[in-house]
């Protein structure tokens, strides 16, 4: 029972002819807490009792169930209600203590199938920053979906398809005999051939026909040809091995890679379907749907030269996943450059007949600007990914050697703190707005970072340590003090905030609440000895203890690890 249910039930008995759930609704919370923590306004009530509120609320009152409450007492025409926080304070360390892995849990789910497609980056291109803020914001998203009881199919939509696989097999075929080239397939595979794309971008520029030959290669790919599947295969798993180095850096695993090549052979019921609709149109010699009536752009089914197009693909790939998954919500986490594409592909199953298509989520994020550089994949103005992770993970071995010169695996901790502090950032704020990424001010213990929270969690450990005590159970958690109530109120929100953040695919809530977490813990750190060996202690450490716990748990929901000393 939450807080309010019990104003709700105390309430309940002095208005037997009112539902419990509409008294629960007219509950308020009064600005100032001198006013008590909840509210009952009477005014409602004034026409149907014929008399005013002020009496209303007096004659009320003794009518309610004061158990469990400080007190409860009338102000004008409402009735204010205290909480006994010893009390309430006392059932929420128990409920975080008797189970923290499960703390803060809901059933909005109820083991309902979500697909969730994100990082999907393009094969035969460097995984771009936009890659990156979808690996995070995915990431993150799935595991407070499964926190509220959600099953999560994760899957690495890589773009194995399509044009640049062709310009890729170009460039292959006019240099890759070079000694250059060879000795750079040995060495360093990927970078190689990230190099030879790079290379026919930037020359096709002087020679279109480049670009041509691309075509060309790529239309040998869509009709079977063995040499083309076979650096096709070539290509996509060398890029895959770099891809997992960042995975695996993230600790992030897929379910599924079936990218837009799995896609690519199944096209025919698409495309049948739109046909049978009489939906697909000659214009030009390629194959559109028009969504004049949604007054967006039309799609792109058929190109004049027969191949078929990234949209295409995607009909074909919610078709396999709404028929393999059953999915309840199909998250696309795709940046907001991709606002209309989404729209299309939705408005577009709609009026395929699918009743279905507003379960698909595109879940967008705004730009990322490193060091107030836009990203560019295309030309080789890149910066890698995993020189990004690896520089903070530099920085912040840099931070934790002056401040904790001693500490044993110093190597991993600094991945975890450098890697998180990257994490942190990104998902500290409402995902669509854009992100200025520069890396002295997301590697700080200060302020709102990751290694702040971080810090504030090994702080109390550090605390708990000390302390000596790590069972709970025979501990009177009563006597936490008055000054402990804030905090553990706010620990009491802790399942609210994943109600919100899960609601609106919203990282950012859970994030924030981790902030705050640390920072009103830092100020009950800061005011109260903890250690003192009085009755209390015992008391004060199951309120660190169950910080430790609160912070750890929130810390995971957003694949942020939360060591124990830093
Ligand atoms: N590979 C695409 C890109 O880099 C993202 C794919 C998103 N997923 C999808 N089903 N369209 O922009």
């Amino acid at each position: 029972m939450s807080d309010k249910q019990q104003v709700a039930a105390a309430l309940a008995q002095a208005l037997p002819e009112m539902d419990i759930k509409e008294i629960e609704a007219k509950i308020e919370r009064p600005k100032d807490s001198n006013n008590g923590d909840y509210a009952f306004p009477t005014f409602f009530l004034a026409k149907t009792l014929h008399k005013a509120p002020q009496m209303i609320a007096s004659e009320l009152v003794e009518k309610v169930d004061q158990d469990g409450f400080e007190k409860v007492i009338v102000a004008g025409p409402y009735i204010n209600f205290f909480l006994d926080k010893a009390q309430v304070g006392a059932k929420i360390l128990q409920n975080i203590l008797a189970d923290p892995a499960h703390y803060g849990e809901l059933d909005l789910g109820h083991q309902a199938n979500v697909t969730i497609d994100y990082s999907s980056p393009n094969i035969a291109k460097p995984m771009g920053v936009g890659h990156l803020r979808s690996t995070m914001i995915g990431e993150a998203v799935a595991r407070i979906l499964e926190k509220v009881n959600y099953n999560l199919i994760r899957i690495d939509y890589l773009g194995d398809w399509g044009t640049q696989f062709g310009k890729m097999m170009a460039a292959y075929k006019m240099w890759g005999d070079e000694p250059e080239i060879q000795k750079g397939l040995e060495e360093d595979p990927i970078d190689t051939l990230v190099k030879l794309y790079v290379r026919i971008n930037t020359e096709a520029e002087e020679h279109p026909e480049y670009t041509e030959a691309g075509r060309d290669w790529f239309a040998k790919l869509e009709h079977g040809d063995e040499e083309a599947w076979e650096m096709w295969n070539r290509f996509r798993s060398l890029s895959l091995e770099r891809f997992n180095r960042v995975y695996d850096m993230l600790d992030v695993h897929f379910d599924s890679y079936n990218g837009e090549a799995f896609s690519a052979q199944k096209m025919e019921e698409p495309i049948q379907l739109l046909k049978d609709k009489n939906l697909l149109e000659q214009s030009r010699g390629a194959q559109i749907v028009s969504l004049d009536h949604y007054n967006l752009p039309p799609l792109l089914i058929i190109k004049s030269n027969g191949t078929t197009t990234y949209i295409t693909r995607d009909l074909a790939t919610a078709l396999y996943r709404k028929r393999m998954y059953g999915f309840a919500k199909s998250i696309y986490v795709v940046g907001t450059d991709q606002d209309t594409y989404f729209r299309q592909l939705k408005l577009a199953l709609k009026d395929m007949g699918f009743n279905w298509w507003d379960q698909i989520e595109h879940v967008s994020f705004g730009l990322m600007n490193l060091n107030g550089k836009k990203m560019s994949t295309r030309k080789g103005n890149v910066v890698s990914l995993e020189d990004v992770l690896n520089d903070s993970i530099d920085l912040a071995r840099k931070q934790i050697e002056e401040k904790n010169p001693d500490l044993e695996n110093a190597d991993e901790v600094a991945k975890q703190v450098g890697v998180g502090a990257v994490i942190f950032h990104d998902l500290k704020n409402y995902r669509r707005n854009a992100v200025n990424f520069k890396l002295e001010d997301v590697v700080k213990f200060e302020g709102e970072t990751g290694p702040y929270v971080q810090y504030a969690h090994a702080r109390a450990e550090s605390i708990l340590r000390k302390g000596g005590i790590r069972d709970f159970s025979n501990v009177d958690l009563t006597k936490a003090g008055a000054e402990a109530w804030e905090l553990i109120s706010f620990l009491g929100q802790y399942s609210e905030a994943i109600k919100r953040a899960a609601l609106n695919y919203d990282p950012s809530v859970v994030a924030k609440y981790t902030l705050e977490l640390a920072k009103k813990f830092n100020q009950y750190y800061a005011h109260t000895r903890i250690l003192e060996e009085d009755e209390a202690q015992p008391a004060r450490l199951a309120v660190t203890q169950a910080v430790s716990n609160v912070l750890k748990s929130a810390l995971d929901l957003l694949d942020i690890k939360a060591p124990d000393e830093m």
